[in-house]
């Protein structure tokens, strides 16, 4: 597959799915490192891997799946991605934010997007749940967004707005589900890097200052095709190790998936209470 994604391709994807889903979903998930369990909530799932997908990226990462799960979960028709494809691992800016394209094509119009991030405010600790209020897009500043090349104008916008990128009633919604269950859900900007090395701690006073909260290295291509699909966008991270701001914390992947394990239960009953909040 080219860096450059056709309407064809994505079409070629949400035809194959139109075809094997037994209704058109209308809430998107994407499910970061360590966090996939959620879509076992679901009962009498559909489930597709990524590699029967036509022009579906596929994962090479442990901690995700790669495969959709499709069902029903507190009333609402849900599409479910059991991980996803980073920048890192080879694909294009464009190739990451494949399935979201592929999403809006199905007539998916809220996506959720959560991942697994490191804690650049000081406040936070591993264990922790982020409401994305806002993201910093500075590899975008740097030139890497899934939107360069020729505009698609089936699918939204040559200068797509971001003044809401985060929407405001989903994060309402995320607010009252997480206070109705006394889960404590921080708020916060998040920043994508490209990866695949953790941040020195220069890098992360760096953040800080650039007023990060915390830091990951996806979401940001997602939500911003989504954005300029017209998709409304609830992000929630899971913070998931503290960042390494004096030199003397060490980051590892196992940390990060462990720590999924803390996150999941909690993100599982934010995630049903918005859903049984929407009304679409
Ligand atoms: N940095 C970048 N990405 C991450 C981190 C981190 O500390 N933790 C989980 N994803």
């Amino acid at each position: 597959m080219s860096e450059w994604i056709s309407l064809d391709q994505i079409d070629a994807a949400a035809d194959f799915l139109r075809s094997r889903l037994p209704f058109n979903p209308r809430v998107g998930m994407i499910l970061g490192s360590g966090l996939g369990e959620i879509a076992e909530l679901i009962r009498e799932s559909v489930v597709i891997p990524f590699s029967e997908i036509p022009n579906w990226p596929q994962s090479t990462v442990e901690g995700h799946k790669g495969r959709l799960v499709v069902g029903e979960l507190e009333g609402q028709k849900v599409l479910i991605s059991q991980g996803r494809v980073h920048f890192y691992e080879g694909y294009s800016m464009a190739q990451v934010a494949f399935p979201v394209r592929v999403m809006q094509r199905l007539g998916i119009e809220i996506l959720i997007v959560t991942n697994a991030a490191g804690a650049v405010n000081p406040d936070f600790e591993p264990g922790d749940l982020m409401l994305i209020t806002d993201h910093l897009n500075l590899i975008g500043m740097a030139g890497l967004t899934p939107l360069r090349g020729a505009n698609l104008d089936e699918l939204g916008p040559r200068f797509p707005d971001m003044s809401q990128a985060y929407d405001r009633t989903l994060g309402e919604l995320a607010r009252q589900a997480a206070a109705e269950k006394n889960i404590r859900l921080r708020e916060g900007i998040y920043i994508c890097l490209a990866g695949p090395s953790f941040e020195t701690p220069a890098d992360l006073r760096f953040l800080r200052q650039i007023g990060a909260d915390a830091v990951g290295m996806s979401t940001v291509p997602e939500v911003t095709v989504a954005r300029h699909g017209g998709m409304r966008v609830l992000g929630i991270s899971g913070i998931s190790n503290k960042a390494n701001l004096d030199g003397n914390t060490v980051t590892t992947h196992e940390e990060v998936l462990q720590a999924g394990r803390i996150i999941v239960p909690k993100l599982s009953q934010i995630l049903r209470g918005v859903l049984q909040r929407l009304v679409l």
